[in-house]
């Protein structure tokens, strides 16, 4: 396990909230205001174009920030230990306002060695005091006053953590549709989601229904390239549910064709499990079957595990899909590394345009690295193009291949 725990948040104000209307910018910098998003259409297609034509606003507001300050080691090492690393993940937690992802997100950094006990307790006090008291362990992931004030994320929370043959980055998007920009930041950069749904009475159905944030965010996550989906059936301890084999079933059953209708297929790209991340059940070790008697399947760990994503290969090809563009003392581009190593130096082009361009370099995370390979989320700065010339979906691609 890694000993580093690292949050990093892009953020943004709220936009169309009528809930969260005392966003005040607790933060020290000015913010750039996001325009704010079209209304959610009937046509789910026309609403998925209309926030994914958000993505540009949305990225041009992009702050990281650092919220622990601690640089994760993998990130330190990237170029050292190239041959003996496991193999990296990004997994995106994503699903409708109140299911539990930063809950889930934070109990899976507590099993993972990386929050103390005594972190925990003082979580619970904080939580208590401003009368949130089942918020504690979200707060593990939502890291500022104003999230923990509205137990409601804001930015997109990041962190990390090994199982045996993985190294993830956990993506802690939020679920509130204000913040649809930031879950697409976030899940443009993950190869995994791990949907999260509560089978709280009444809670999936609201989530699941027509302007609940379930469905528009399996239908970004799939449009955003996230390939395989974990769907977990949260808070299966609470009262209105006792592990229930009836309820599970149902949200099964009932996810199953949409699912299929968003271009998943059901059988190889996507696992349902119960869980409480709460409780912390089924998560790191299966569920004991004093607890849950009919769940013969593995627990979350045990499926992240053995996610199996596309094969990327980091000697093919260069292929990485633009996602926005800026200037910065040349033409600075982002996107995810699909295949292939970018180096610092390299000879590449901008297709469809066909612009030469040569690597000034290479960002990972905030961190100027030497080269990046495939999965990793980068920063690449060009010189040989203007940034008026580039577009949001062009491919820096190899120029021989
Ligand atoms: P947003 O960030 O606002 O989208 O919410 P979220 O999905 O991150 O939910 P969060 O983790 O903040 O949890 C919302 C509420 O659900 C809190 O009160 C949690 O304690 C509660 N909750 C989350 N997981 C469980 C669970 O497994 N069991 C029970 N009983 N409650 C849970
Ligand atoms: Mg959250």
């Amino acid at each position: 396990m890694t000993g580093d725990v690292r949050m990093d948040h892009a953020a943004h104000p709220p936009t169309d909230d009528e809930e969260i209307q005392d966003w005040n910018g607790d933060c020290d910098e000015p913010m750039e205001v996001a325009a704010p998003l079209p209304a959610a259409s009937e046509d789910s297609n026309r609403g998925i174009e209309s926030r994914l034509e958000s993505l540009q606003l949305e990225t041009k507001a992009t702050h990281v920030k650092d919220k622990v300050g601690v640089v994760p080691k993998e990130v330190e090492d990237l170029n050292d230990h190239e041959e003996d690393r496991k193999r990296h993940l990004n997994v995106v937690f994503i699903g409708h306002v109140d299911a539990g992802k930063s809950t889930t997100g934070g109990q899976i950094l507590f099993l993972s060695g990386q929050v103390d006990d005594r972190t925990i307790q003082k979580y619970e006090k904080e939580a208590k005091d401003k009368s949130r008291e089942s918020w504690y362990m979200a707060y593990i992931m939502d890291t500022s006053e104003e999230e923990r004030v509205k137990g409601k994320t804001v930015e997109v929370g990041r962190a990390h953590f090994e199982t045996e043959n993985t190294r993830f980055t956990i993506l802690d998007a939020p679920g509130h549709k204000s913040y649809v920009p930031n879950m697409i930041s976030g899940a443009s950069q993950a190869d995994v989601g791990v949907l999260v749904i509560s089978a709280r009475k009444g809670e999936f159905e609201t989530g699941y229904e027509k302007g609940g944030q379930t469905r528009e965010h399996v239908q970004l996550a799939k449009t955003l390239g996230v390939s395989k989906l974990v769907v977990v059936v949260n808070k299966m301890d609470e009262p209105t549910v006792q592990w229930s084999r009836d309820r599970f079933d149902e949200i099964e059953s009932k996810m199953t064709p949409f699912l299929k209708s968003s271009g998943y297929n059901v059988k190889k790209d996507v696992q349902f499990l119960p869980i409480s991340g709460l409780a912390g059940i089924n998560m790191k070790t299966r569920v004991d079957k004093s607890i849950c008697s009919w769940w013969n399947g593995p627990c979350l760990f045990e499926v992240l595990d053995s996610v199996e994503v596309p094969l990327r290969d980091p000697k093919g090809p260069v292929r990485m899909p633009i996602i926005d563009k800026y200037k910065d003392m040349g033409t600075v581009v982002m996107g995810k590394i699909e295949s292939g190593t970018i180096h610092e130096g390299d000879s590449l082009l901008v297709m469809p345009n066909k612009a030469n361009v040569k690597v000034l370099s290479v960002q990972c995370d905030e961190n100027k690295v030497k080269q990046a390979g495939p999965g990793e989320n980068v920063r690449v700065k060009l010189a040989g193009v203007e940034e008026d010339d580039i577009l949001a979906g062009f491919v820096l691609s190899s120029v021989g291949n």
